[in-house]
C-alpha cells in the first residue's frame, strides 16, 4: 500500500519535472486559445473546427486538440477515423505526435476519445502526463486551439484557466447565456489568465448577436468586474448542419454559406486581437500556458 503510494508520488514529481523542463525551452510563441462554453450543444465543436481552419487558411500553423475528454468529437465532423487518440497518450502506448493528424489546409488534428470513462475521470496526474506530452509539441505551431468540453468540470477548468485567450461560445438562449455566465464567473474566480471573449452561435441577424453580447458582457462587467470582449456571432445556418451530416467542415464543404462567413470574421478578430495587438504585452503561449497548469495543478 505505502509503496503504491510512494510510486504514484514519485511518478507525479517527474510529470512536474517534465513540465517544468518544457518551461525552459522557447515556448513562447505559440498562442493557447480555448473554445468552451457553459451549455453543451451550443456549437463550440463546429465553431473550434471551423475557426482553427479558418486561421490555418489565414497561414497561421494551427494545432487543433479536441479535449472535450471522453466525448471527444470534432474526427467525426472531419470525416477522419483516428487509430489512435488521447488514452493512448495517456496509458504511455503513444505519444502526441504519434496520433496526431493532418487535416484540410494543413491543420494538425490531435483527437480525443470517446466513451471512454478514463478520460472523462481524469486525475491531477494524468491531466498533468497529457499536458507534458503536448509540451513536446514545441514550436511547431503559432496557435493550439482546444476545444474543452462544456460545464465546469476540472479538466475544463485547467485548459480555460490556462489558455492565453478564452473564447465562450453561447447561443442567444437564456439558459445557454445563463450558463456561460457561470462559466466566465468560475474562470474568474479562479483568476484566469487570458482575455475572455465571447461568440454568440446560432443568431437570427447580426444585430441579435450584438444584442445579445452587449447585455452578458454588460453584466459580466457590472456584477464580477470581468472585461468580456465580444468577437462576433455566427448565424444560424443550415449548411453547418449539412456539413455535419456529410462529416466535411463547413469552411471546406460550404465556404460561401453564411455561417462560414461568420466564422472567418470572428478569425480576423482574433487575430488582431491577439497576434497584432502590441499594446497587449501580456506574455504568453506555451511557456505560460505549462506555468498556468502546473499552478492549477499542484
Ligand atoms: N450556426 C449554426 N447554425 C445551425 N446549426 C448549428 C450552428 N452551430 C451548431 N449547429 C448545430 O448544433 C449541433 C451541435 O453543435 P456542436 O458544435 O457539436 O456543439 P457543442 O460542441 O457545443 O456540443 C450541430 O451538429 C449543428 O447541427
Ligand atoms: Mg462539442
Amino acid at each position: 500500500m505505502r509503496d503504491q503510494a510512494e510510486k504514484l508520488r514519485a511518478m507525479a514529481r517527474s510529470l512536474k519535472q517534465q513540465i517544468a523542463s518544457e518551461l525552459g525551452r522557447g515556448l513562447e510563441h505559440t498562442r493557447v486559445i480555448a473554445v468552451t462554453s457553459g451549455k453543451g450543444g451550443v456549437g463550440k465543436t463546429n465553431l473550434a473546427l471551423n475557426l482553427a481552419l479558418a486561421l490555418a487558411q489565414k497561414g497561421l500553423k494551427v494545432t487543433l486538440l479536441d479535449a472535450d475528454m471522453g466525448m471527444a468529437n470534432i474526427d467525426i465532423i472531419m470525416g477522419l477515423v483516428p487509430e489512435y487518440n488521447l488514452y493512448h497518450v495517456l496509458r504511455g502506448e503513444k505519444s502526441i505526435r504519434d496520433i496526431m493528424l493532418t487535416g484540410p489546409f494543413g491543420l494538425k488534428f490531435i483527437p480525443g476519445g470517446s466513451g471512454i470513462q478514463e478520460l472523462a475521470n481524469l486525475s491531477e496526474d494524468e491531466l498533468a502526463r497529457v499536458v507534458a506530452e503536448l509540451g513536446r509539441l514545441d514550436g511547431e505551431s503559432d496557435v493550439l486551439l482546444i476545444d474543452t468540453g462544456a460545464g465546469i468540470a476540472n479538466n475544463v477548468l485547467a485548459f480555460v484557466t490556462a489558455a492565453d485567450d478564452i473564447i465562450v461560445v453561447t447561443s442567444p438562449e437564456p439558459t445557454s447565456l445563463t450558463d456561460a455566465y457561470g462559466i466566465i464567473k468560475v474562470a474568474a474566480a479562479r483568476r484566469a489568465r487570458g482575455t475572455i471573449y465571447l461568440v454568440v452561435n446560432r443568431v437570427g441577424i447580426e444585430a441579435e448577436g450584438t444584442l445579445v453580447a452587449h447585455k452578458l458582457t454588460t453584466v459580466a462587467q457590472r456584477f464580477l468586474g470581468v472585461e468580456v470582449a465580444a468577437l462576433g456571432s455566427v448565424l444560424e445556418d443550415e449548411a453547418v448542419e449539412r456539413a455535419v451530416r456529410s462529416q466535411e467542415p463547413l469552411l471546406v464543404a460550404y465556404p460561401g454559406s453564411p455561417a462560414a462567413r461568420g466564422v472567418r470574421a470572428i478569425a480576423d478578430r482574433i487575430i488582431a486581437a491577439s497576434f497584432e495587438d502590441k499594446t497587449a504585452a501580456r506574455p504568453g503561449g506555451l511557456r505560460s500556458f505549462f506555468r498556468s497548469l502546473t499552478g492549477f495543478l499542484r
